[in-house]
């Protein structure tokens, strides 16, 4: 995720000379180095002491470890921090951090590898606006980047545009087997469909028209469409989205305890 994140930000001008990277496996940063051009250290706290803005980027797991070494040097340089890491909330960093510092917590999602992320941000009352510009700045870098007035709806981000990828994938995977299933050979059947739910985001996004009336746009009366949406909606295809869409934000919810718990 933070190499998908550096790449954005040199594509959209920002200077490899301006960003420092550390992790503890020096290969890997030998890589980014070559990759991008960055700057890399092993060392956190002389990574945070560059920087205006440090991206937390590692695993929750390993966080509270992260954020306790850099804390002595953060609480005196006093940058923007930003966490990508799910479930952790911004008190909770900020504590580790040693309090009272601007906390940005940004929900990515992995289309953030290809440009085409979508990222739900919350900053605490830390934050001012020039930070707030910053981070949205970085993260639009990789796609749409959307600010959340309250914490709780990052779970709320989390079950839309975080988990969301899979479950379009799962409608390319269905369509892709029933087309294949009347005759259709699965590599047209799979590019055909990629091409029609990306031709539909394209339009989606772009139309003055909500996608309710997209879709009335498509369903000529008596025609094919109005045949397989009638379907859908026979079979509740509504009320299985709420509730998986439901379900995953409990689970979201659940996750933040228990991580909670064990730290
Ligand atoms: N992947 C997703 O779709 C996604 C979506 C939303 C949010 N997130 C969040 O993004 C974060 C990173 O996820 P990821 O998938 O990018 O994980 P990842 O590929 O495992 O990357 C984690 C990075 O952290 C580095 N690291 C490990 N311990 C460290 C330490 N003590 N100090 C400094 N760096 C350390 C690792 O360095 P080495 O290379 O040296 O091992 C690695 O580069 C997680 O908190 C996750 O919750 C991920």
């Amino acid at each position: 995720m933070a190499s998908a994140i550096i790449g954005g930000m040199l594509d959209d001008g920002y200077k490899a000379g301006d960003i420092w990277v550390s992790a503890p496996d020096d290969g890997h940063l030998q890589a980014i180095r070559k990759r991008f051009g960055v700057s890399v250290t092993t060392d956190n706290r002389y990574c945070a002491q560059q920087a205006d803005m440090v991206v937390l980027a590692v695993k929750p797991q390993v966080m509270a470890d992260v954020c306790r070494d850099i804390a002595p040097v953060v609480q005196n340089t006093r940058p923007l921090m930003v966490s990508i890491a799910a479930g952790l909330t911004a008190d909770t960093l900020d504590e580790w951090l040693g309090g009272g510092l601007p906390m940005v917590r940004v929900m990515p999602n992995t289309p953030s590898l290809v440009g085409k992320g979508a990222a739900g941000l919350f900053a605490n009352n830390h934050v001012k606006d020039d930070q707030k510009k910053m981070v949205q700045a970085v993260f639009e870098s990789i796609g749409s980047a959307l600010w959340v007035e309250d914490e709780k709806l990052l779970h709320g981000v989390t079950a839309l545009s975080g988990s969301g990828p899979a479950y379009f994938f799962l409608m390319l995977e269905a369509l892709e087997a029933a087309a294949t299933e009347a005759g259709i050979e699965p590599a047209t059947a799979r590019e055909l469909a990629i091409q029609t739910m990306a031709g539909a985001a394209e339009m989606a996004a772009r139309s003055e028209h909500d996608p309710a009336q997209l879709k009335r746009n498509v369903m000529s009366p008596g025609g094919t469409t109005e045949q397989a949406i009638n379907t859908f909606e026979e079979g509740g295809l509504r009320d299985l989205v709420k509730k998986a869409y439901g379900a995953a934000f409990k689970r979201s919810e659940e996750m933040a305890e228990e991580l909670a718990g064990k730290q």
